[in-house]
């Protein structure tokens, strides 16, 4: 059987501009992309993003900018999309809620689960936040606010339809205990069973009171509710521009504040409409500035258009991945890219390709041989190390391996004095450098998923002949 790789990740609610949080996981996402096209072919791949355009919040929204609901869409999905653009990240579709194809996914889904007798009417009073467009227990909250938002949930009381979650529970649980939906990291996995454990409450699937949403087929007086018309969009991005159908994914792609929805809710619907659960739901943690995790609603914010504009996409993609290792939390900050860029990106994998490339050009010449050194030397126990980290979703690991072999690479260098031997031995000068190109050709190659850009430059260097000195990779920023 052929192997596919269908990688999704959240959809972005577009109240606001994408922020450095938001870019973490599509980045992320990204770099399995890219792993698993290298692996088994990029037609076999298919990597679904997008945005989350309903509800209250984008209509609250869009009323304080004074700007009508779909200009308001249209230009904050916008935003999101040249985001994405800047860093790199290649998504075969960018869905948005508001498309067509999504709209009628839902109706056609939702219609099916009514067919198969998993909704009933009922009313529903509870607190309501809007920001994070969930219903709260009184017992989550914390002094009464939401413990994620810190603002006061709104009291609702409103006729619903439901949907039985509570006939799923002990399937969805067992397929969690026996890894057919794999949780990574295990924490989040024992955290999903514990509620489950607990029994939970149907959920409400419509809304009479908010408009901005896609109406309930068969009651038109409510809208669907967000978080269920949001989850669908895995459905609707499964079908590609062929037809070709790529559900159930491998892999979503997620942040820790939304994964009952993903562990939960989601496989509930899957299972009201007789569709197959997902292989795996992956569980990153919060991005912090400062200790406190980054969102609008706090206002500390980073623009990821901001770094990228100063250090380039590579270096804003490194350090996300390199910084926090992906299950955790971990602050992140302008000083830290900062150092990372000079210390890992300019001086370590820049000054390396730079020397080595520099005295191949001066004393190689014409007698660099571009195609052997590509097999000189074996790496292939080093890449299945790194290859498995990635697998594993420790892509802050892989990149330090990654990273052990450019430090390997500028010992060589700084050992053997290589400009010295240039002149004393020529012949050990030309086996030294013909290895020390293999080992920057292999550190390219597995750095491709991660920073494609530097990847690509230096690969397409090597290949060339006779070999020249390469152009600085990471330039000194300026006024920083
Ligand atoms: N629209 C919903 C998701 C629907 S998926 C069917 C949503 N949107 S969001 O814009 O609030 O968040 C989108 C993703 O970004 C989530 O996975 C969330 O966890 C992640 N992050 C938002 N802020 C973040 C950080 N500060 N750090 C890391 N990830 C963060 O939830």
């Amino acid at each position: 059987m052929t192997e596919k790789f269908f990688i999704t990740t959240a959809i972005d609610y577009i109240n606001a501009k994408p922020h450095i949080g938001h870019a973490y996981e599509k980045v992320a996402a990204d770099v399995l992309a890219r792993f698993y096209s290298a692996k088994y072919g990029r037609d076999r791949v298919r990597f679904l993003t997008g945005t989350d355009e309903h509800g209250s919040k984008i209509e609250k929204a869009a009323a304080a900018s004074g700007v009508a609901l779909k200009e308001f869409t249209d230009q904050t999905a916008a935003q999101f999309s040249f985001a994405w653009d800047q860093l790199n990240i290649q998504p075969d579709r960018l869905i948005r809620t508001t498309d067509a194809d999504h709209i009628k996914t839902v109706e056609d889904l939702l219609i099916k689960i009514k067919d198969n007798g998993y909704v009933y009417e009922g009313e529903y009073s509870g607190l309501y936040c809007v920001s994070c467009e969930t219903f709260y227990p009184e017992k989550d909250l914390i002094d009464g606010l939401c413990p994620i938002h810190k603002t006061k949930p709104e009291l609702v009381t409103e006729k619903n339809w439901f949907l039985k979650v509570s006939e799923f529970t002990g399937k969805i649980k067992e397929s969690i205990e026996k890894d057919e939906l794999k949780i990574w990291p295990v924490e989040r996995k024992n955290e999903i069973l514990s509620l489950l454990e607990q029994g939970f409450n149907d959920i409400a699937i419509s809304r009479p009171n908010v408009k901005w949403g896609i109406p309930l087929p068969w009651d038109k007086e409510q809208t669907v509710y967000v978080w269920v018309d949001a989850l669908i969009n895995y459905v609707t991005g499964a079908k590609d521009e062929n037809g070709k159908d790529w559900w159930p994914a491998n892999c979503h792609i997620i942040g820790k504040d939304i994964s009952k929805f993903h562990c939960i809710i989601w496989p509930a619907i899957l299972l009201a409409a007789g569709l197959p659960l997902p292989k795996e739901v992956v569980v990153h943690g919060y991005l912090t500035v400062g200790g406190e995790k980054m969102s609008k609603s706090i206002g500390n914010v980073i623009d990821p258009n901001d770094w990228v504009a100063k250090y380039g996409a590579d270096a804003v993609r490194y350090l996300l991945l390199r910084e926090v290792a992906f299950g955790d939390d971990g602050d992140v900050s302008e000083e830290k890219l900062k150092t990372r860029y000079e210390g890992e990106l300019a001086n370590g994998l820049g000054n390396l390709v730079s020397r080595v490339t520099t005295l191949a050009e001066k004393y190689l010449g014409g007698k660099y041989e571009s195609q052997k050194n590509i097999f000189y030397c074996d790496f292939s126990k080093e890449k299945k190390e790194i290859e498995a980290e990635i697998a594993n979703f420790r892509f802050h690991t892989a990149l330090s391996k990654i990273w052990e072999q450019v430090i390997i690479a500028n010992k060589i260098v700084d050992e053997k004095k290589l400009w010295d031997l240039a002149k004393s031995d020529l012949a050990e000068f030309s086996d030294v450098s013909h290895h020390l190109i293999a080992r920057i050709y292999f550190v390219a190659e597995q750095l491709e998923p991660f920073l494609p850009e530097s990847s690509l430059k230096i690969l397409d260097h090597l290949k060339k002949y006779p070999i020249i000195k390469a152009e600085p990779l990471f330039p000194r920023i300026l006024n920083s």
